[in-house]
């Protein structure tokens, strides 16, 4: 025992209390039992034209001084490789439902400008369009995730884009195309039809969308061999009226996946709360609404397995992530807030949730990238710094296409004012080398958690671990402070024969690799 309390001592520079808290046994990792392929496209992000995401954040045109590849920023690229991202989506969020292709090819001083009604009123000048985009995604080897536009865009207009893209014969788009420097079609995987249209994308009904979903699907062709992954607009949060809709009205054999969108917000849409000064009050609710996400999936996929029992149509929950008041002193359409070790916690315990649905959630897409909600990198000028949450989509990258582990466990609760939730999250996973990895987060501010875990069907002999935390929950990177938050070898867990020992630090990200 002497070394756990040895290890919650050196835990003391946190801004509260810490303590050990009750152990937790009776936990067992069947390693030889295991289930779904966690989709690496769970770790999937999203790339809006909002703010300073596209602009100053991943493009930066030709001329630019920072360095650049045709115009995208270099350490950017080199970042999101380091964490394998699977797929990137773009051009929106609510930007796609009035966002109008072929404003963006084409020389770029002839794209014409628009206005970014959504996002500021700013000017969009278009210089980020189709071939950018694209260009992005084969500079980063992810899969394009195009949302295309059903609420102010018309069926053509979508049916054209994919015959721009993709098809590789004679066509007027294909030529159009070859016009604008691109020979050969690009592959696209993931098509999205419209987004939120219950809301900014067009106001529509759930009975109507379906509808309007048949008519644009039926024209988004597949071109060759590419083969299209069509993806609907689902539900926003708890609205299981619209994914019943959609699930009963829809054929499957034009539906790949339906998204859902839920932001964890601590306070109220008009007060949401500041991102950095925050109360355990604030923090408490913003780990009680995240955990809110369990319920969400569950609740969706039991609608799609009466309609879908072999699981053949994906959830892609392809909106997610924090949302606070922006920061003070900038533009309030600009949605730009700062990002703490609350956030890490966030987004360990999201990843955890999809992992164990790994059956029905085939993607998911953290809103947005650079500089705006829930962003794993921050940009200023020629700086970037890495956020906490990109630093937990590092550690959970091993989990991408392995199998997953299922994993059943009590957790010790973290209590607030007579209100209490579960403290500890988790998943598991083997990958095709053998390699075991399990991810945990322990979103207890006070207490360290112990762990005694059984691992049957294997008897490792390595051990190896990550661990994210910081002295303050509040603790966030800046560009004069890069590493405030980062990753550290773990040294918590002890392996005696086939039983694990694990302690959790009070609020921590722990990743253990055992072969
Ligand atoms: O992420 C910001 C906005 O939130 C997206 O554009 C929209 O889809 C959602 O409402």
């Amino acid at each position: 025992m002497r070394k756990f309390f040895t290890y919650s001592f050196a835990l003391t520079m946190l801004a509260v209390p810490v303590s050990l808290s009750a152990q937790v046994a009776g936990l067992v990792l069947n390693t030889d039992q295991t289930a779904d392929t966690i989709s690496r496209h769970i770790y999937g992000n999203f790339s809006e034209h909002l703010g300073h995401c596209i602009y100053g954040g991943l493009w930066v045109g030709e001329n630019s001084t920072i360095p650049n590849n045709r115009g995208i920023r270099n350490d950017v690229v080199d970042a999101l490789k380091r964490i394998n991202i699977p797929n990137l989506r773009w051009p929106g969020g609510c930007f796609a439902d009035e966002y109008h292709w072929m404003d963006g090819i084409g020389p770029r001083e002839n794209r014409p400008k628009m206005v970014n009604t959504h996002w500021g009123g700013v000017v969009e000048d278009n210089s980020f369009g189709t071939h950018e985009f694209l260009d992005l995604c084969e500079q980063l080897g992810a899969e394009p995730y195009i949302c295309g536009n059903v609420g102010s865009g018309s069926v053509e207009e979508m049916s054209k884009w994919v015959e721009y893209i993709t098809f590789d014969g004679k066509s007027p788009m294909a030529e159009l195309r070859r016009m604008n420097g691109r020979e050969l079609p690009w592959k696209v995987k993931f098509w999205g039809v419209g987004n939120e249209n219950w809301g900014c994308g067009g106001n529509m009904t759930a009975e109507f969308y379906a509808d309007q979903y048949r008519r644009y699907a039926t024209y988004a062709r597949n071109y060759g061999s590419n083969r299209l992954f069509k993806i609907a607009g689902g539900p926003n949060s708890n609205d299981y009226h619209w994914m019943e809709t959609l699930m009963k009205n829809i054929p499957h054999d034009m539906l790949n996946g339906v998204s859902l969108h839920y932001y964890t917000i601590p306070g109220t849409w008009e007060k949401k709360g500041s991102a950095t000064q925050f109360t355990e009050a604030e923090y408490f609710s913003t780990i009680k609404h995240t955990l809110f996400m369990e319920e969400l999936i569950t609740r969706h996929s039991s609608i799609m397995d009466q309609y879908d029992p072999k699981k053949e149509v994906g959830l892609f929950v392809d909106e997610w992530g924090t949302w606070y008041d922006v920061e003070p002193g900038t533009n309030p359409g600009f949605l730009f807030q700062q990002n703490t070790l609350r956030d890490a916690l966030v987004a360990g315990i999201n990843l955890n949730i999809y992992n164990n649905h790994s059956d029905r959630v085939k993607g998911a897409n953290i809103a947005q990238l650079v500089n705006v909600l829930q962003s794993i990198i921050f940009t200023d000028g020629d700086k970037m710094v890495l956020t906490p949450t990109y630093y937990v989509f590092e550690m959970y990258k091993v989990h991408q296409n392995a199998a997953l582990i299922p994993l059943s466990f009590k957790s010790p609760i973290y209590s607030w004012q007579g209100d209490a939730i579960p403290a500890v999250s988790a998943s598991a996973s083997k990958n095709k080398a053998g390699k075991i990895h399990v991810t945990f987060t322990n979103a207890d501010p006070h207490k360290a958690v112990e762990l005694n875990i059984e691992i049957r069907g294997a008897l490792p002999g390595n051990l190896s671990g990550t661990l994210l935390t910081a002295g303050e929950l509040s603790a966030h990177n800046t560009f004069s402070g890069p590493g405030n938050v980062k990753p550290v070898t773990f040294s918590g867990a002890k392996l005696n024969r086939n039983i694990l020992t694990v302690i959790l630090p009070a609020a921590s990200v722990v990743m253990l690799e055992m072969n």
